[in-house]
């Protein structure tokens, strides 16, 4: 007993050194009782790529039922779960979200949306005027949802599936929309490939805690030389296997994760979002 737990403090231990480069010694903090827990978390990575293996639709549903069980801003629950199996939406959802080649093979989708529509439902029922029609009401719906999102991905790593969140469901977010019937005031956050792992995946190297969290007063004074630490330590542990837009930017001698984040955002993405939120029900200022 003794010998497992201290097997899944070295796991632990061995993840948070590789993850961030300077947790040094943090995994002699956590509590006996939560080793599993904490370790299962600090292990995640995201799996593209699934087995022929069906997934049991009551496991799946016990998965959205956990999800759902995350806080809520107000308990206003402003975020639902679409599960979707039929092969023909499926494969539309593929087209949409840009044909990775691995996505076909992902048996489950789950599309998380914020819905404010509820809300708008209930002042009908009950009668009291709904008088906050500003961002707000987006944000909130956000929110719950990429937090659900977030608890959905915990549980089913925990459950030993594999996942991974598709935000490319907003290029199309109309067509998304028509295939979901998705209505006023409903929108998707992100999707969610779901199945049993066919690779076990690669733990993501992060930014060091010392760029992240921050004590008392945020403070990035450092972070240029943190952010070149990292990506000369990602580099080295993890390289990218192309560069965005040689043609345009040239070949780096070391391609970070800085120079991808900048070259990804150098090219226009998903800037009519925004009309597809408003032309959705929602005010954005
Ligand atoms: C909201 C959100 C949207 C994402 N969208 C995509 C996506 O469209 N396609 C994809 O391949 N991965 C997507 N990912 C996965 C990230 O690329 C992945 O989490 C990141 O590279 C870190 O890897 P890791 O989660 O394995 O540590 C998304 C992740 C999140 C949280």
């Amino acid at each position: 007993m003794a010998a497992a737990s201290e097997s899944l403090r070295g796991e632990l231990a061995a993840a948070l050194d590789r993850r961030f480069g300077d947790a040094d010694g943090l995994a002699a903090a956590a509590p006996h009782h939560a080793l599993g827990g904490l370790t299962a978390l600090a292990t995640h990575r995201v799996i593209r790529g699934y087995s022929d293996r069906p997934v049991d639709p009551a496991l799946v549903r016990l998965l959205c039922a956990a999800a759902l069980s995350a806080p809520s801003k107000s308990d206003m629950q402003a975020r639902d779960l679409i599960v979707v199996t039929e092969a023909a939406t499926r494969e539309r959802l593929v087209e949409l979200c840009g044909k990775d080649h691995w996505m076909p093979s992902a048996p489950v989708w789950i599309v998380a949306c914020g819905n404010h529509r509820r809300q708008r439902q209930i002042h009908e029922w009950r009668g009291p005027e709904f008088v906050n029609d500003h961002l707000d009401a987006f944000f909130n719906a956000s929110v719950d949802a990429a937090i659900v999102l977030g608890w959905f991905v915990a549980a089913a790593e925990t459950a030993g599936l594999g996942c991974c969140p598709i935000s490319q469901i907003r290029n199309h977010p109309r067509e998304v929309s028509e295939l979901l019937g998705l209505p006023d005031r409903v929108f998707p956050v992100a999707g969610l490939t779901l199945g049993w792992p066919a690779n076990a995946g690669v733990l993501s190297p992060r930014l060091p805690l010392a760029a992240t969290v921050h004590h008392e007063r945020f403070d990035d004074g450092s972070i240029r030389e943190l952010v070149d630490g990292y990506d000369r330590r990602r580099h080295a542990m993890m390289p990218y296997r192309r560069q965005r837009d040689v043609a345009r930017f040239g070949e780096a001698t070391l391609y970070g994760w800085s120079e991808d984040k900048a070259r990804q955002y150098a090219e226009p993405q998903r800037a009519d979002f925004g009309a597809y939120v408003r032309a959705q029900g929602f005010k954005l200022d």
